[in-house]
């Protein structure tokens, strides 16, 4: 794949791919070159059309338009999707992203200035020093409580409500979707008290953090990035906020030449909590019905995201591995006598999880070309009661079942699981459409 690459760092974005890859990307996204790799393995040229059904912050897409590559992207998260569309669009003007946000910049600097709040690094030493905190903007209630407890002080808070009213200014604005990712970034990267290990979680408290040059400086990087893309192939790319176990409806039938994804796996991975703080303050999610509704739209890869009337475990009724396995870790919460309700709901997820991918590899069948490849990235898990799932190797089960050719199943790296200290396999189900 990149053979200089060490098992630890095969997962690094290297320098030279950071054009609108860096703008905004999950910390366990898989690389770009991982993309090239099956790019070239699968023989896919601008001729072709590549799908990543699970599209995240879209580096199957990205990567497929640095090569001229035609791409359609699908995720259920919105701040996900957002990031997607934006990171794929690189017709904007390099000239008035930066002119327009600079004015945007000064307008917002003055408010505070006029506030007695300096967003410069020595203000930022001084906290709140001097500032009444009931002075400060707020995010109204339903909205505080969907952040993650002290995901963002006050002061930083308040900056960057007052840089969105200034930005809601230029909402017509052909730049605007780049300077709010760029927003999205700066509070991931240094707005906010968040550190990425890789879970989310939350870090050193900062009293205070610039936001509006930390804002510009993405913007600045956006803008520099945008020159270098625009001279490369570029294609067309479309993403859409879909449901990737339901999307037959919006993908041509027999249009799909290759497909690159990565789905989530059944580890307990949150990915709503991992995009909270910007999603939250970008205004993807208002409330609790739509952190459900947006929750329900995702495959059931962890407790937090399993509802009552779910039925996807009906599409691996028929599978005895899948069955055994969630009776396996069933029969072990019982024996160490765990009874909270997440472990409760450990064996259940597994199969809708299991379920989930089962549907979904039934629903893109006619998208895909007779002889189209298909690359699924997954990993073992063991965060189950330590019951090792290998997830590879049951979806590659299921694809048989479905009509897919297995054609391998590659190793892309292994990590350290922490509960087990094994190392478990990060893989790559190679598939074969037989049309
Ligand atoms: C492992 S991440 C993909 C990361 C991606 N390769 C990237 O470059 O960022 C899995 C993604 O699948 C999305 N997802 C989960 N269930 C989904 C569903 N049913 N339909 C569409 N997207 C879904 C999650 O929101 C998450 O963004």
């Amino acid at each position: 794949m990149k053979p200089n690459l060490k098992n630890g760092s095969i997962n690094y974005l290297l320098p030279e791919d950071r054009p609108a890859h860096h703008w905004y990307r999950f910390v366990l996204s898989f690389p770009p070159h991982l993309v090239r790799h099956y790019l070239t393995r699968f023989g896919i040229n601008t001729n072709h059309c590549v799908l990543d059904p699970f599209c995240g912050t879209g580096t199957t897409l990205v990567e497929s338009k640095k090569h001229g590559i035609r791409s359609i992207g699908i995720e259920a998260n919105p701040m996900a999707h957002f990031a997607s569309c934006v990171k794929t669009d690189w017709k904007v003007s390099h000239e008035a992203l930066l002119a327009e946000s600079e004015e945007v910049a000064r307008a917002a600097r003055n408010e505070l200035e006029s506030q007695g709040i300096h967003d410069d690094a020595q203000a930022a030493l001084d906290g709140l020093d001097g500032i009444a905190t009931e002075e400060l903007l707020a995010l109204p209630q339903d909205r505080q409580e969907l952040l993650l407890k002290d995901s963002i002080s006050p002061l930083p808070l308040h900056k960057t409500l007052v840089l969105l009213r200034h930005l809601q200014g230029c909402a017509d604005s052909p730049v605007y979707a780049h300077q709010r990712l760029a927003l999205a970034k700066a509070l991931v990267d240094s707005i906010g008290n968040l550190h990425f290990g890789p879970e989310v979680g939350v870090g050193k408290l900062k009293p205070d953090a610039p936001v509006l040059s930390a804002w510009v400086r993405w913007v600045r990087q956006f803008a520099d990035d945008i020159t270098v893309l625009q001279s490369q192939h570029g294609a067309h790319s479309e993403v859409y906020r879909e449901d990737a176990r339901q999307i037959a409806h919006v993908i041509e039938p027999q249009s799909i030449d290759a497909v690159i994804t990565s789905p989530p796996y059944p580890n307990e991975k949150d990915y709503t909590r991992t995009t909270r703080l910007e999603s939250v303050l970008l205004g993807f999610i208002r409330d609790k019905s739509e952190l459900r509704a947006m929750k329900q739209s995702l495959l059931r890869s962890n407790t937090r995201n399993v509802y009552v009337g779910d039925d996807d475990d009906q599409w691996v009724e028929s599978f005895p591995v899948i069955q055994q396995l969630a009776d396996q870790i069933e029969a072990r919460r019982v024996e160490l006598g765990k009874t909270s309700g997440f472990e409760r709901l450990y064996a259940r997820t597994t199969r809708l999880y299991f379920g989930g991918m089962a549907r979904h590899l039934a629903d893109i069948r006619p998208c895909l070309r007779q002889g189209a490849y298909l690359a699924y990235v997954v990993g073992d898990q063991a965060s189950y009661l330590r019951i090792m799932i290998r997830t590879g190797e049951l979806i590659a089960a299921i694809a048989t079942s479905l009509g897919y050719e297995l054609i391998d199943i590659d190793l892309f790296r292994t990590r350290l699981a922490t509960a087990t200290r094994d190392q478990l396999r990060e893989e790559v189900v190679v598939l074969r459409w037989k049309g």
